[in-house]
């Protein structure tokens, strides 16, 4: 038992590393389960249907989200019908969507699970103890349990990664678009990592025209980001798990960049 998961692709160019890699990190690793973190696809913000629908033709089988999952309008009009599309769970009470969703592979199923943190991101309620719910309700279906954690502070996503240590097979850490170098199998067999990282653009800022940011950081005037291009990226990671316990063996991370290409890893 294998999962895959890619970190946030953003814009046509994650999009592009998707299509041109997916099917390679497929190849060599045959993950049973795939999963994307789709929060930046559709120019930096947001996911539409047409992407949605693109990455189960990659071949993800689930799609998760973050603090970006509804800056494009047309969310609205498709997120309750997509079955394999999660936002985070912490959201209050009657925010369109689902924050978590079976996949069925081959007789297993597995839970994914999106939380956002709620240091330096906007007002939600509080990810540790939706955490505990959602598990109360799915640990009665499957040990098979995967979390992303779409948070910005270092501390909040270890919290996290301790806090389900033992009680899910990975917390892996989103939003922050830098990878980390943390992974590691906790005490009680949680597959951690503080950051995936991000998939699309090598020389932006987190995926952003690095100009624009230099100049705000500058002037510290507002800008519109836009998603630079040239060189790309795609960062993920591999989770094996005991199929007896559910819990994780062992977890790999994945760099691909023109510095460190595919034929490397
Ligand atoms: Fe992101
Ligand atoms: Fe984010």
């Amino acid at each position: 038992m294998r999962i895959l998961f890619v970190g946030d692709v953003v814009g046509s160019p994650g999009r592009a590393m998707v299509d041109e890699y997916l099917p390679r990190l497929k190849q060599k690793y045959k993950p049973t389960l795939t999963i994307i973190n789709g929060e930046n696809a559709a120019s930096g913000k947001g996911i539409t249907e047409k992407i949605y629908k693109g990455f189960l033709d990659a071949g993800a089988q689930a799609i998760t989200l973050g603090n970006h999952s509804f800056d494009k309008k047309e969310i609205f009009d498709f997120i309750d019908d997509a079955k394999n599309l999660v936002r985070p769970a912490n959201y209050p009470p009657g925010v369109p969507g689902k924050g978590y969703t079976f996949v069925k592979i081959n007789q297993i199923e597995v839970a994914v699970i999106n939380l956002m943190g709620r240091t330096f991101l906007p007002p939600i309620d509080c990810p540790f103890r939706k955490a505990d719910q959602i598990l109360a309700e799915v640990k009665k279906r499957t040990p098979y349990i995967f979390v992303d954690f779409h948070a910005e502070a270092t501390s909040e996503k270890q919290a996290m990664g301790w806090y389900l240590d033992g009680k899910v097979t990975a917390v892996v850490g989103t939003h922050t678009h830098v990878q980390t170098a943390d992974e590691r199998i906790l005490p009680e067999g949680t597959a951690y990592i503080t950051d995936v990282g991000m998939t699309g653009p090598y020389d932006g800022i987190l995926g952003v025209e690095k100009d624009v940011i230099i100049q705000r950081f500058l002037t510290s005037l507002p800008a519109r980001f836009e998603v630079t291009h040239g060189r790309e990226q795609l960062n993920g990671v591999v989770i094996d798990v005991d199929p007896k316990t559910g819990l994780a063996k062992s977890i790999q991370r994945i760099l691909i960049n023109e510095d460190q290409p595919f034929f490397s890893i």
